[in-house]
């Protein structure tokens, strides 16, 4: 197949790599349909994460349909539609039972350099060095997707995969910043950076708030969004 792969600061290439197989009873092969480029594909390409690979698949906002499934996986079949999450969680351990699931301390092989660089280790990650795993990525034609049954998300209605493939990590995490910031009614807000996190996190604000996100509002009149990118936005 083809995938994009990482082969140091400034140079990622469409390589021909081989096809991903099942390799647990609990993953799915994908045929991917849409896949994001994420603002933390950025950092990768600028060499600043630590203990990536040449050759290295990137990618972690896949959605695709399910080509293969392991023997244990209940809750997809052949040719079903599937969105992705980033983050890859087992469903059974502590923190996955808390739904705490970027904590899952059982998927991520490279936990004991992530723990050395960051104090602590998060889940395994598609795509995204040694330290989270080093699991192949999503922006390649097929994809293997470990546990399956737990985070993967099964889409029965016709959107397009271009309002569905925000879900697998940029929409969520614009959503539980704003979440976590425990913004009340008549708080005023002032987000940092306004990619697609950070607009995600704006537009979920203004309805779930019943607040009007004005100043993003004033930043796209201005037409700020055209050149691929905004200016500081300082309230
Ligand atoms: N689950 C996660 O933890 C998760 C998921 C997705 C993205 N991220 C991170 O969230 C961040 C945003 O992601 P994205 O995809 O929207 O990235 P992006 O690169 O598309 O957007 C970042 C925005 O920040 C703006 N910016 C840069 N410097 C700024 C400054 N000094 N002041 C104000 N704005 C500035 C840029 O112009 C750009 O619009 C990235 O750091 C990414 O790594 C984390
Ligand atoms: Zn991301
Ligand atoms: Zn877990």
């Amino acid at each position: 197949m083809k995938a994009l792969c990482w082969h140091g600061k400034g140079d990622v290439r469409v390589d021909t790599v081989a096809d991903p197989e099942i390799l647990d009873p609990r993953d799915i092969i994908i045929r991917v349909t849409a896949s994001g480029i994420c603002g933390s594909d950025l950092h990768l390409y600028d060499g600043l994460m630590p203990t990536m690979e040449a050759g290295d698949i990137i990618g972690h906002e896949p959605m695709g349909i399910v080509g293969d499934t392991g023997r244990d996986v209940k809750k997809f079949k052949f040719g079903d539609r599937v969105v992705v999450p980033s983050v890859i969680a087992c469903g059974s351990c502590y923190f996955c039972e808390k739904t705490l699931f970027s904590c899952c301390d059982s998927t991520n092989p490279g936990a004991d350099l992530a723990k050395a660089a960051m104090g602590h280790a998060p889940a395994g990650l598609f795509g995204y060095s040694c330290m989270l795993g080093r699991y192949p990525g999503g922006q390649a034609e097929y994809l293997r997707v470990p546990h399956a049954d737990v985070g993967p998300i099964k889409i029965e209605s016709d959107l397009s995969d271009e309002q569905l493939v925000f879900l697998s990590d940029i929409f969520p995490t614009g959503y539980m910043a704003a979440q976590n910031a425990g913004i009340e009614l008549g708080d005023t807000v002032a987000i940092w950076g306004c990619g697609p996190v950070g607009q995600d996190g704006s537009d979920l604000i203004a309805p779930l708030e019943g607040t009007e996100a004005d100043r993003l509002r004033q930043e796209r009149s201005e037409g700020l969004s055209q050149d691929g990118g905004m200016p500081p936005i300082l309230a």
